[in-house]
């Protein structure tokens, strides 16, 4: 056996105690085991160290502990029932102990590695589906470089994806990752560089505004009821004007036959009301909008077995990008229910636009949101909810989201918000969280007994990240400088 680390002193409690540090290359959230005269090797975590001098003028270094625990003959997490002694030797826990007590062997979705070792992280991909799972992060600190390296898993095993993307990054999921340090990174973390062909880039809009498109994505345009015509219209209208709508609608309905916008807009035009010319104005840019057609993009198309789906929205202003949001989850998640589409995975970015909290914004595409986080775990739809402002995304979706995974936050807002959705976070971690480097992050899970520091995995496939001048008020704030070899900054070698 390796030489101890320590030596436990002072009173100590069956959840934490405090040893003194006799290596001096020992760490904070260095995992340690302590013998337990009847459960044996208990594996423990230091959470912090102090330095102080003693009485002999000597540095002494004192480390706290928390208790994970071991494994009882079920597979159970157990903590022992009697406090250690002073005076018991602590020693560096081996990969297996902590593999085993941590629950990290499952195998499914490789996510990196655990922080400072070279032991695996995986994650069942059934209980990522079914318990939703949230990336929150400030900017730059690599949520959707984390959100890819998760989709690369899904993608492997045929999971049906539906990307929303706002800025257009994902496309690039389609090429091999040619980072310049992969050689050094795809050996570390044992991975080839790969481009995924079952990727299908679909826009809204046309090949101008997204020229590297595969297809259009249509949602249905014909006999669309009044709600749905006032969802897709970007201005605020008034009640006289949502009355004109109604009455259009009725007039045409009662004719019997199939209808569009066009129509609903002559039906207005020839209405006696002095108002009826505003709500013309405001409804005339629907008229423009190709994404609304008499041949819709097939749900059974977008959202197949084996098949990823990403909605480039570049281009596309933020209310339009809303409401086909709303309705391309909504008619989803009734296909879904429906057993129409197989069970699968949303991908959304940028979540504070489509889903805000109360008093940031009001959007369309909340509602299905939030019924999706509350109800889409019974239908085996599961979303993928990423966010650098976690204070503004609507907290009845973020409490829904039970595998969380958090990289740098420094937003004393922001840090309250995932403190809020998780419990049992403790204010080490919180301090931890601030200062997260890039490419490491907290996963929080209701498999693991406790959260775990990740070093997310190299991707496969090329970063699109990068480009960012289309970036919204928020990619303002917070963002560390750019620059310099991700693998030096995160190795210290170049
Ligand atoms: N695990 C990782 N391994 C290698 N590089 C990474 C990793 N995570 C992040 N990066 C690098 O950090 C940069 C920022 O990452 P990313 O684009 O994912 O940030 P983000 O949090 O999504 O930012 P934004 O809020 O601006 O969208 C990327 O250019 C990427 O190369
Ligand atoms: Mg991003």
């Amino acid at each position: 056996m390796i030489g101890s680390v320590g030596v436990i002193f002072g009173e100590t409690g069956s959840h934490t105690f405090k040893f003194m540090v006799t290596d001096p290359a020992l760490r904070r959230t260095d995992y340690v085991k302590v013998w337990h005269s009847t459960d044996g090797w208990v594996l423990c975590q230091v959470m912090s160290m102090t330095r102080s001098e003693g009485a002999d003028n000597k540095d002494r270094v004192i480390a706290s502990v928390t208790v994970i625990g071991v494994r009882d003959q079920q597979g159970l997490l157990r903590a022992p029932m009697t406090p250690f002694r002073p005076g018991d030797r602590v020693y560096k826990a081996e990969e297996e102990l902590i593999v085993e007590t941590l629950g990290l062997s499952d195998g499914g979705a490789y996510l990196g590695l655990l922080d400072g070792t070279d032991i695996p992280v995986t994650v069942d991909r059934n209980k990522l589906i079914q318990k939703h799972c949230s990336i929150l992060a400030m900017t730059g600190s690599g949520k959707s470089y984390t959100a890819a390296v998760i989709i690369e898993e899904m993608m492997e095993k045929g999971v049906p994806l539906l990307i929303i993307d706002p800025h257009g990054e994902y496309a690039t999921l389609k090429e091999p990752n040619d980072d310049a340090d992969m050689g050094a990174l795809a050996e570390k973390f044992g991975v080839e560089p790969q481009g995924y062909k079952n990727v299908t880039i679909y826009t809204p809009g046309n090949k101008k505004l997204c020229g590297y498109a595969d297809r259009p994505l249509r949602l249905n345009g014909v006999n669309l009821k009044p709600k749905e015509i006032i969802e897709y219209v970007p201005s605020e209208l008034n009640n006289t004007e949502i009355g004109l709508i109604y009455e259009a609608v009725n007039a045409l309905r009662n004719d019997g036959i199939d209808y569009t916008i066009k129509d609903v807009l002559r039906e207005i035009g020839s209405s006696h009301s002095a108002m009826k010319w505003g709500v013309y104005n405001k409804l005339e840019p629907l008229l423009e909008a190709e994404f609304l057609s008499d041949r819709p993009t097939p749900l059974t198309e977008l959202f197949a077995r084996g098949r990823t789906s990403i909605v480039d929205m570049k281009g596309i202003g933020p209310d339009v990008q809303q409401a086909i949001v709303a309705k391309l989850l909504d008619n989803l998640f009734e296909a879904r229910k429906a057993g129409q589409v197989p069970p699968g995975m949303v991908v959304v970015e940028e979540a504070h636009n489509f889903c805000p909290e109360k008093g940031f914004a009001k959007t369309v595409s909340g509602d299905v949101l939030r019924a999706i986080a509350s109800e889409g775990r019974k239908f085996g739809l599961g979303l993928l909810i990423i966010s650098q402002r976690p204070a503004k995304v609507d907290k009845n979706v973020l409490s829904q989201c039970n595998t969380q995974i958090i990289m740098r936050v420094t937003n004393p807002n922001d840090i309250r918000a995932i403190t809020k959705s998780l419990e049992g976070i403790s204010s080490e971690l919180e301090e931890e969280i601030k200062r997260l480097p890039p490419g490491v992050a907290l996963f929080v899970s209701p498999d693991i007994p406790r959260a775990v520091m990740v070093q997310v995995r190299v991707r496969k496939s090329r970063h699109g990240g990068a480009s960012k001048e289309i970036s919204d008020e928020a990619d303002k704030e917070d963002k560390p400088p750019a620059g310099g070899s991700l693998f030096k900054r995160l190795f210290g070698k170049a």
